[in-house]
C-alpha cells in the first residue's frame, strides 16, 4: 500500500518507519526541512534504540521518504496517517491546531478512495470533526479512521511489531478492511484488532493512559504512606501483584510519571470531563499527586541539609524522565535542577543519551556534564539519582564511597537493595522504604 505519513515526532517516525519495514511505500512529511533532510542523511532527531538502523536500511531500499511536499504525495496515496503533535495548551486541554491545518493542506489532493487515519492522540470528538470539515473542503464524504498508538518510549519498534492489540475507530467497512489489511503482518501472533467507533477508539486511548497514570500515582501514594509506618514498599508491590486482579505492571513507585504522554493526557482527559460539567475527581487527583512526587527527591534533599544547599556539590544520575530514551519532558530531574541552582549548589549530570536535551536548556547554570557516572560523583556531597538505567544498577560501592566527599544517596528509583547500601556504609534515602 501506499502511505503518506504526517508529522516526523516520535509517534509519526515510528509508524512511518515500521510500515515501509513491512513492505508498504511510506512518505513520512513534515514541515520542518531541515529535519527532512536531516532523516534523507540518516540523521534521527530522537533516540529510540533500534530506529536508527531501520530508518536508515528502510530509506536506502526505497520504501521509506521523506519530504516537505503534501502536495505530490498525498493524491497517489492509499493512506493518510495524521500523526502531528496535540500539546497541552494553558486551559489543559489538547492543541488541536496542528491536525486543523493538515485537514486544510490535504483535502484539495485527496482521491476519493483514500483514507484518513488519525493517530496522534486526540480528544474524543475530534475524528467526526475531521470528517465534517473534510466534506466541507472536498464535498463528499471521505474515509475518516481512528486508530491511537500504544507505543513507549525505548521500545516502540517491538510495541509497533508486537502489539497487545490494535484499536480501529471506524465509520464503514472500506475503512474496516484497509486498517485490517495494513495490520495483518503485525496480528500473526494472534493479537486481535478491534473495530468499534471513531468515538470509543479515541476514548480507549486516553482511559488507558489515564488508567496507567492512575497506577502510579497510588503505588507512590501507598510508598509514602510506607515510609511513614515502616513498611517496604517493594514487599508491598510484590504482595499485591500477585494477586493476578492486581498484577505486576506500572506499580513501580519512583519520582511519579513524566514524559510527553501520561501528564498531558490526563489532563486533557480531565479538562474534557469538566467541559462536560463531569467533575473528574480521579484524574484531577492522579495528577495532583504525581506533581507532589515528582518533587519528592527535592523534598528529602531539602529535609537532610535543611536548605543549605550552597557550594554542596551534588552528583546526580539520569536525566531523562526513563530510561531509553533521551527525553526529558516533564522529566522529574527538572524540578531537581531547578531547586539545586536555586540553592546555589555545585551540580555535576551524567546521563547516557539526555545530556544534550538539558545542556539545552540549563547550559552552564550545570557546572560539569560527565562523561561517566563516577566522574559525576566525584568529590561529592550526595548521590542524586533520577533515572534507572541499567547502567547505574551495580555500582562499585567501595570505589563509590571512596571517591564522593560523603556517603550519601538519594534514590528516586529504588535501585539498590537496602542491606547492601547499608552493609557498604551509605546513609540512604530511597522512595518508600526506611533502612
Ligand atoms: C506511555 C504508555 O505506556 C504508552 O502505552 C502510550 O502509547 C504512550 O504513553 C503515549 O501515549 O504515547 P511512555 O510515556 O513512553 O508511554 O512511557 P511509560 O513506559 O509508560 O512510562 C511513563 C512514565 O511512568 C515514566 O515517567 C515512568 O518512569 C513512569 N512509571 C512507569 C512509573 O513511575 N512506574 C511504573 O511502574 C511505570
Amino acid at each position: 500500500m501506499k502511505l503518506a505519513v504526517i508529522g516526523t515526532g516520535y509517534v509519526g517516525l515510528v509508524t512511518g518507519t515500521c510500515f515501509s519495514d513491512l513492505g508498504n511505500d511510506v512518505t513520512c512529511i513534515d514541515v520542518n526541512e531541515a529535519k527532512v533532510e536531516g532523516l534523507r542523511q540518516g540523521i534521527i532527531p530522537i533516540y529510540e534504540p533500534g530506529l536508527s538502523e531501520l530508518v536508515i536500511r528502510n530509506y536506502e531500499e526505497g520504501r521509506l521518504k521523506f519530504t516537505t511536499a503534501a502536495s505530490d504525495v498525498i493524491p497517489d496515496s492509499d493512506v493518510v496517517y495524521i500523526a502531528v503533535g496535540t500539546p497541552q495548551s494553558d486551559s489543559g486541554a489538547a492543541d488541536l491546531s496542528a491536525v486543523w491545518k493538515v485537514v486544510e493542506d490535504i483535502a484539495p489532493h485527496l482521491r476519493e478512495d483514500a483514507l484518513v487515519i488519525v493517530k496522534s492522540t486526540v480528544p474524543v470528538g475530534t475524528n467526526a470533526k475531521v470528517f465534517e470539515m473534510l466534506k466541507k473542503l472536498t464535498g463528499r464524504e471521505c474515509h475518516c479512521a481512528s486508530n491511537p498508538e500504544f507505543l513507549k518510549e525505548g521500545s516502540a519498534i517491538d510495541d509497533f511489531m508486537y502489539p497487545d492489540r490494535v484499536v480501529c475507530g471506524v465509520r464503514n467497512e472500506f475503512s474496516e478492511e484497509i486498517l485490517q489489511t495494513l495490520h495483518a503482518p503485525l496480528l500473526r501472533t494472534g493479537k486481535p484488532i478491534l473495530f468499534m467507533s471513531p468515538e470509543s477508539s479515541e476514548l480507549t486511548k486516553y482511559a488507558a493512559n489515564a488508567l496507567l497514570a492512575t497506577k502510579i500515582s497510588f503505588i507512590n501514594e501507598i510508598a509514602n504512606l510506607s515510609e511513614k509506618v515502616g513498611a517496604d514498599i517493594n514487599d508491598v508491590r510484590i504482595g499485591m501483584g500477585h494477586d493476578q486482579r492486581i498484577g505486576f505492571q506500572f506499580l513501580f513507585p519512583g519520582l511519579g510519571y513524566g514524559g510527553s504522554c501520561f501528564p498531558k493526557d490526563v489532563r486533557a482527559l480531565a479538562s474534557l470531563a469538566d467541559s462536560l460539567d463531569l467533575q473528574p475527581k480521579i484524574m484531577r487527583a492522579v495528577d495532583e499527586v504525581n506533581v507532589h512526587q515528582r518533587a519528592s527527591l527535592v523534598r528529602k534533599i531539602d529535609a537532610y541539609y535543611g536548605g543549605d544547599l550552597a557550594g554542596k556539590k551534588v552528583g546526580i544520575w539520569g536525566l531523562a524522565f526513563k530510561p531509553k530514551t533521551d527525553d526529558v519532558r516533564e522529566a522529574p530531574a527538572l524540578e531537581l535542577l531547578r531547586y539545586l541552582i536555586e540553592k546555589g549548589a555545585e551540580i555535576a549530570v551524567h546521563d547516557p543519551e539526555a545530556m544534550e536535551n538539558i545542556q539545552q536548556q540549563f547550559g552552564d547554570k550545570i557546572h560539569t556534564y560527565c562523561k561517566n557516572e563516577m566522574e559525576a560523583i566525584d568529590g561529592a556531597d550526595c548521590l542524586a539519582i533520577n533515572t534507572e538505567w541499567n547502567e547505574y544498577r551495580t555500582p562499585d560501592f567501595n570505589k563509590l564511597k571512596s571517591k564522593m566527599k560523603a556517603p550519601v544517596i538519594f534514590d528516586g528509583r529504588n535501585l539498590f537493595d537496602l542491606g547492601v547500601v547499608e552493609k557498604n556504609g551509605f546513609t540512604y534515602y530511597s522512595v518508600g522504604r526506611t533502612p
